[in-house]
């Protein structure tokens, strides 16, 4: 069998002649002063994320030098190249929008590149996943580093951070309890730092689920962006980074079923963003993995929420570092876990958790008997409003609303919420239940994190913090509330909430899995046939936009495209790992 190329011998750009292009080459790669010493070792690349508008990925740079460093130390040749990068605050209609453009640029260049092993820089919330679904689709050995989250900030004796905080904040600001200049002088005070936002956002989510999966090096998920810990894991990770690269230890070989079911897991026991069931289903399906929902909620009813961290605690992920990070939580989870999963130290699973410190007293991660929340922290809802599926984080609602009938109020589209939501006039109550439509993954497009409506002023100012909202939008990570989000199939497709009117009763009875909407089979199928697609808007008909409408699969799919996946793969039996 013919040996696998590897450094500059891999993916010659085509010319015809072999020899010629690794002549061209090396002619140009010495442009940049390597000698022909450097261009033998094993080729690291590391992607270079950094961005003026990304915040979240401000420490990119250094974090570039430390991989270098430990690439360098271990007889490797790190090579930096850029990729798209996304930050939530800076992505028009909305990150999620992109994270597939970004997976298929990380994808490509991954492939285009002669990598033998590559170093994948992430940390805002869409670049995690985003960065995985690449290197799994082009399965070269990778191993992911995460920026870190930021350190908390405080005002007036309050400790605060980004962005639970920020919605908190706001929602008194609108219910009237705060004045203009306070909002201000806290509009400087919730990211005092470098990093992802550290609450259990998705970026926290997705840092602590890609340590569970075994993507990244034990340790790695919770060190806050700004310590010098941080630099210390990105050059063990270099270090790593070669180690992989002479093992040939490929994303496939790590990101299996087993791998994907310990990074639910985590999901559920840390009280994670909805958004990452998402990103999961994506990653997983680069692999040809079927993430089941029934087998999550059932997952769900065994797995307590443990972590102690905001939106669904008190604590922020400076402070779950301080007590250990992700292997207390995974200690805790272990009799759950399929521990013999390989991870990227070439070990298992369970073989990181035996070998990492021992547990000490502290109280941001609870024992397993002595939970935060007993019953699965996000629950997956069936009926007639959702057929395909969608999700509530219970953990982070109101209970009292767990357990709801109320009377629809419909807004259309994102524009029609924004012009009426706040209208004195709007005809609500605290008891009705807000519905939201054509924000899913067609609809918006892109399915942004609208799901979190807001309370409509007149019902803020009357102290009303909660109601059940209906989407088929997304949430944020860091909000939080009785939102039933992910409504599959999507409105924009004709789903059933596209046939909710003002008025009609809707059920929700989250402990039967239930989401109704009250109203008679023969009566739906009458608004059914008068249903009419929402018309195209201007862009739709051209670029990364049309082939995201013309591709892109509902929530229950990850919202990747479908092109990009991969048919699912027939069970393959487990191997014991030491
Ligand atoms: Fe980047 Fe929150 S905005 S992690």
């Amino acid at each position: 069998m013919a040996k696998a190329k590897s450094g500059m011998r891999r993916g010659l750009t085509a010319y015809g002649d072999e020899e010629f292009s690794l002549f061209l080459r090396k002619a140009f790669i010495k442009a940049m002063g390597y000698t022909d010493d450097a261009l033998e070792r094993p080729i690291i690349g590391i992607t270079n994320t950094f961005s003026g508008f990304n915040a979240c990925h401000r420490t990119v740079p250094e974090l570039i030098e430390a991989v270098k460093r430990g690439v360098m130390l271990a007889g490797g040749l790190p090579v930096e190249f850029p990729t798209i990068t996304l930050h939530e605050s800076f992505a028009h209609p909305t990150s999620m929008f992109l994270r597939n453009l970004m997976a298929m640029d990380v994808e490509e260049m991954i492939r285009a590149q002669p990598l033998d092993a590559c170093v994948l820089i992430g940390g805002c919330d869409k670049t995690v996943p985003a960065l995985l679904m690449g290197a799994a689709s082009a399965n070269v050995p990778s191993i992911m580093l995460v920026t870190g989250p930021m350190v908390t900030g405080d005002h007036k004796g309050e400790r605060l951070g980004a962005c639970t905080d920020c919605r908190r904040f706001w929602a008194r600001f609108r219910a009237g309890d705060i004045s203009a200049k306070e909002i201000n002088d806290l509009n400087s005070k919730l990211a005092p730092s470098a990093g992802t936002c550290m609450v259990m956002g998705t970026a926290s989510t997705m840092a602590l689920c890609t340590e569970a999966m075994g993507m990244m090096l034990p340790g790695g998920a919770c060190i806050p962006a700004v310590m010098s810990e941080r630099l210390r894991n990105a050059e063990a990770t270099g270090t790593r980074a070669v180690a992989i690269a002479r093992e040939r230890l490929t994303p496939d070989k790590i990101m299996t079923s087993n791998a994907f079911e310990n990074a639910l897991r985590m999901l559920l026991a840390v009280g994670g963003s909805t958004n990452a069931i998402v990103h999961l289903t994506a990653m997983a399906g680069r692999l040809g993995i079927k993430i089941d929902l029934e087998k999550f909620d059932r997952m769900g009813r065994e797995t307590p929420v443990l972590v102690d961290l905001k939106p669904t605690g008190q604590h922020y992920m400076e402070d779950l570092e301080k007590a250990g990070g992700a292997v207390m939580v995974l200690r805790e989870l272990r009799p759950l876990l399929k521990t013999r999963a390989l991870t990227i130290t070439g070990k298992s699973l369970g073989w990181n958790i035996d070998h990492a410190l021992p547990a000490w007293k502290q109280d941001v991660v609870r024992p397993f008997k002595r939970p935060i929340f007993g019953n699965g922290g996000i629950a997956v809802l069936r009926g007639n409003l959702a057929p395909g599926g969608a999700i509530i984080k219970q953990s982070a609602a109101t209970p009292g609303l767990m357990q709801h009938e109320g009377r629809a109020v419909v807004f259309d589209t994102l524009e029609d919420l924004a012009a009426r939501i706040d209208a004195p006039d709007l005809d609500v109550t605290r008891d009705d239940i807000l519905v939201l439509r054509n924000a899913g993954p067609k609809g918006a497009p892109g399915m942004p994190e609208a799901g979190y409506i807001p309370i409509p002023k007149k019902l803020a100012k009357q102290g009303v913090k909660d109601m059940v909202r209906i989407s088929d939008a997304r949430m944020s990570g860091t909000a939080f509330g009785a939102i039933i989000l992910h409504v599959t199939p999507e409105s924009a497709i004709g789903g059933p909430l596209a046939l909710v009117k003002t008025g009609d009763r809707i059920k929700l009875d989250v402990a039967r899995r239930r989401l109704d909407l009250l109203v008679s089979d023969d009566e739906l199928a009458l608004r059914r046939k008068r249903w009419k697609p929402p018309k195209s808007r201007p862009g739709d008909e051209r670029g990364y936009r049309k082939l995201f409408l013309d591709t892109v699969q509902q929530a229950d799919r990850g919202c990747d495209f479908e092109f990009l996946t991969k048919p699912v793969a027939a069970r393959a039996p487990s191997r014991k790992r030491p």
